[in-house]
């Protein structure tokens, strides 16, 4: 195997991006979307403008979309499993309350019970080297923020299964922030070299392209780090009105009473400004001159009042939601069902390239 793999660069992954997002409108045909989290806990407003509405304006253009819930990938990055299948049940809820509507175009599924999906990632293993893995510049970030000492083959190697999430349905379009472009890259070689060294004249898998997202990072409450639920500064979607006023009351600002959208000098401030434009599609500048002088108290009731505004309908499906199991594994087993039916003709496929037909 040689090994000639290079992680690509951000702007040609962006070019592709923006040409993808032109076409989706007038071909939504042509697409075929994969998406996925791992399912470790219940999700934030930072996933709800960074990606879920993405999600659904896509599902919206009639693209079909397959929602892996990556259950095997949360045991790469941490110890604790007990959780998996609630957090996959929290997940579901929190996808469907934003408006992910499953249909027989848009399906949720944890990739653990698809079994022809994970049996794609033997076959994947022989297509890349030991050096190509080892090269990944996001699993190398993540080993060291971990602070591991022995690293576990599975976080090697779980790109080369998340190419499997993606390449089981013939994904074509992986709506992805930044530090996933290193896995796409790695999905492209790997269905590259397959059709090359298995199925020459026939390509059995698409080169699957990032959509980035045009939606900008929130900062968390704290104001200088990504929101994130392990950092304690998000707003979860299930907190309750009261708990985001709480959160929000105790939000950092800084000491100018004048309020303007600065987000380089101000960061704080100019990250209240962006939540509350997302909720009402203002531009935050507009929302700045608004509030002009009174300073970062009414600042922040401002943001209180048109977060809650804005969560208040999805909150109420959630609650909702909550208190119909049946249905969320309705859901999830439905979704099974369409993933592996998939997954199934793939595998066929694969393996008569592969002649191992009897
Ligand atoms: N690695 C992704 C994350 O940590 C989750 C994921 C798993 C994923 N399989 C995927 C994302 C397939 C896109 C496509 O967020």
């Amino acid at each position: 195997m040689s090994d000639t793999m290079g992680y690509g660069t951000f702007e040609a992954a962006a070019a592709k991006s923006a040409a993808i997002e032109a076409d989706l409108p007038l071909h939504p045909e042509r697409y075929r979307v994969l998406t996925g989290d791992r399912p470790t806990g219940r999700l934030h407003i930072g996933h709800l403008f960074g990606s879920l509405q993405n999600r659904v304006r896509l599902a919206n253009l009639g693209v079909t979309t397959y929602i892996v819930i990556a259950d095997y990938q949360v045991l790469t990055d941490r110890e604790t499993f007990e959780a998996i299948a609630e957090n996959t049940r929290e997940l579901t809820i929190d996808y469907l309350a934003v408006g992910i509507k499953p249909s027989e175009r848009v399906h949720i599924f944890p990739h653990s019970h698809v079994p022809e999906l994970n049996q794609l990632l033997l076959p994947f293993l022989t297509l890349v080297t030991n050096a190509e893995l080892n090269r990944n510049p996001t699993v190398k970030e993540e080993i060291a923020a971990s602070g591991m000492r022995n690293i576990t083959a599975g976080m090697y190697t779980y790109p080369v299964h998340q190419a499997a999430d993606i390449l089981f349905c013939k994904g074509n379009t992986v709506p992805v922030g930044k530090d996933q472009l290193p896995h796409l890259e790695l999905t492209r070689v790997i269905a590259r070299r397959f059709n090359e060294r298995f199925a020459a004249g026939v390509p059995v898998f698409p080169e699957p392209q990032a959509l980035l997202s045009a939606a900008p990072t929130l900062l968390g409450l704290d104001g200088n780090q990504k929101m994130s639920k392990s950092r304690g500064n998000a707003i979860m979607l299930c907190a309750t009105a009261d708990e985001t006023a709480a959160l929000i009351k105790k939000a950092k600002t800084d000491a100018d009473r004048n309020i303007a959208y600065d987000p380089e000098k101000r960061p704080e401030v100019s990250n209240l400004l962006l939540i509350a434009s997302l909720c009402t599609g203002e531009k935050p500048a507009d929302i700045a001159a608004r509030i002009g002088d009174q300073g970062a108290g009414a600042l922040k009731r401002t943001v209180t009042e048109t977060l809650n505004e804005f969560l208040r309908p999805i909150r109420a499906e959630r609650a909702r939601l909550e208190a119909d199991p049946a249905y969320i594994r309705s859901v999830l087993l439905s979704g099974i069902e369409s993933a592996r039916a998939v997954a199934i003709d793939t595998l066929r496929e694969v393996r008569a390239a592969m002649h191992m037909e009897l």
